[in-house]
């Protein structure tokens, strides 16, 4: 049993001075002056206790663009260290095989390698009867969220506008949610192309990223996803959102009654189009790529207004090494960046301290809202008795500046390096084991276990 006597305990909705009991792996007491002979007592005076990260969107030991991204064991490690308590990864189908395969194939790759809780979305390349029958068995076991991508034709994973609308009009019925990666297709393909000159190239570098992909790109595929979700009253949900225009479209479906939600994340808020110009700007190819600088403060007008529902990270982790395949071509670098490490921090310092973002605000989007949305909720998300014990005690006071050298991750480099940190997690609790303490892993590497969901979450 563990006390945590003297923090704040800061939830969604309130913020209390109180004392929690840890019993086993649940939140068994939340109340004054508790006391339980022989229990091991957490002094958190100074300190608030946050529910645990939930960072929704993972890409962990993803083959894509010819590398292997970051490995669950040292990633979930690091997800620990940065207070992140659970993450959610994609089992995507393979062109001819079956999303049980896919989920399958995701879920003995992670075993006994997971450090912390997880829980998967499918992902759908291969649209036909037989995968509308899988998804309608998944939403109803455990796994009911499912990624389409409006983009990556060569890759085979794209899903045009009728298999979009025909997968839309299942999630109406079931309470399945469709998470989308909405770009145009083949304007982007074009835009793509155009640049992929030598001469062009050699000029702008990794920054033909940046005018290979205007905002329109994106934000014409949310508007067209917006519209099927409209008419055939499904329930969509747009994965990081890049563009303040794409924001601004969220709006306006959910004010005229569309199931509409949406997620933007760390690198997207704290950075510009700008770091393309930088000697090692390719590092920074992700994808969707960073906007403009109108973009980056569009996003956080729509974070504290709510028009986006969700922090997640998009973490996807290359190296140097294997970022620096690319040898000038743009179209060649690994797409994705480390994040999960370091969005409870970041997203603290940026929102919380620079934009006075209310607490309660600010755990709504790294844990609450990713709950509830996707069907985690009141197990996490939340300090509730009955919950996991997943918690983080987090030292408002702590000042630090981001060093990739210091962090868990095996990634040697950060998107956020030389970032002035107020606040950081001080120790990570998961289901009732404390795993990290100071930005150091000290749990088991395969004691996270699968979570199953429920269909039908909102907020
Ligand atoms: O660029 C990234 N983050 N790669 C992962 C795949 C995706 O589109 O989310
Ligand atoms: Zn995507
Ligand atoms: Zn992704």
């Amino acid at each position: 049993m563990i006390i945590i006597k003297n923090g704040k305990v800061v939830t969604a909705d309130k913020t209390i001075a109180t004392d929690v009991l840890i019993k086993g792996e649940k939140i068994a007491e939340i109340g004054e002056k508790l006391h339980v002979e022989g229990s091991q007592i957490i002094d958190a005076k100074g300190k608030f206790i946050f529910p645990g990260g939930i960072d929704m969107h993972v890409h962990l030991n993803l083959y894509f663009c010819n590398s292997y991204s970051e490995n669950w064991d040292s990633a979930t490690c690091a997800a620990a260290c940065g207070g992140v308590t659970t993450i959610i990864d994609y089992a995507i189908q393979q062109k001819g095989h079956t999303l049980k395969e896919a989920v399958e194939g995701r879920m003995k790759d992670a075993e006994g390698k997971v450090a912390i809780d997880y829980s998967l979305h499918g992902g759908i390349t291969d649209w036909n009867e037989k995968t509308k029958e899988e998804m309608n068995y998944y939403t109803k076991n455990g796994i009911p969220s499912f990624k389409m991508f409006m983009i990556y034709r060569k890759e085979g994973w794209m899903a045009d506008d009728g298999i979009l609308f025909s997968a839309l009009e299942e999630t109406k019925k079931t309470g399945a949610l469709i998470m989308l990666h909405a770009e145009s297709a083949f304007i982007l393909d074009l835009l793509m192309e155009r640049y992929h000159t030598e001469e062009l190239m050699k000029k702008y570098g990794a920054y033909c990223h940046s005018l290979s992909r205007p905002c329109f790109t994106e934000y014409e595929a949310i508007q067209r996803a917006a519209t099927w979700a409209k008419v055939t009253g499904g329930r969509v949900y747009i994965v990081h959102i890049s563009s303040s225009e794409g924001a601004e479209i969220l709006k306006k479906a959910k004010a005229d009654n569309v199931n509409i939600w949406g997620e933007t994340c760390p690198q997207y808020l704290l950075l510009t189009d700008e770091v393309f110009k930088k000697e090692k700007g390719h590092l920074y190819a992700t994808c969707p790529q960073i906007k403009k600088k109108h973009d980056k403060e569009g996003l956080l007008r729509a974070i504290k207004s709510g028009d986006l529902q969700v922090i997640s990270t998009d973490t996807c982790t290359f190296t140097t090494e294997q970022k620096d395949m690319w040898n000038g071509d743009f179209t060649k670098i690994p797409y994705g960046m480390p994040g999960v490490e370091t969005m409870v921090p970041t997203m603290y310092t940026h929102l919380v301290k620079r934009h006075k973002l209310t607490l309660n605000k600010f755990i709504s989007l790294i844990s609450t809202n990713p709950a509830k949305i996707f069907g985690l909720y009141p197990q996490k998300g939340t300090i509730k008795v009955g919950s996991d014990a997943d918690l983080i005690i987090f030292d408002p006071k702590k000042e630090m500046t981001l060093d990739y050298k210091k962090l868990a991750t095996k990634c040697d480099w950060s998107p956020f390096q030389g970032m002035k940190l107020t606040g950081y997690p001080e120790i990570t609790i998961s289901r009732g084991e404390i795993v990290a303490k100071d930005g150091k892993f000290i749990g088991k590497i395969g004691r996270g276990r699968f979570v199953p969901r429920k269909a039908g979450g909102k907020i």
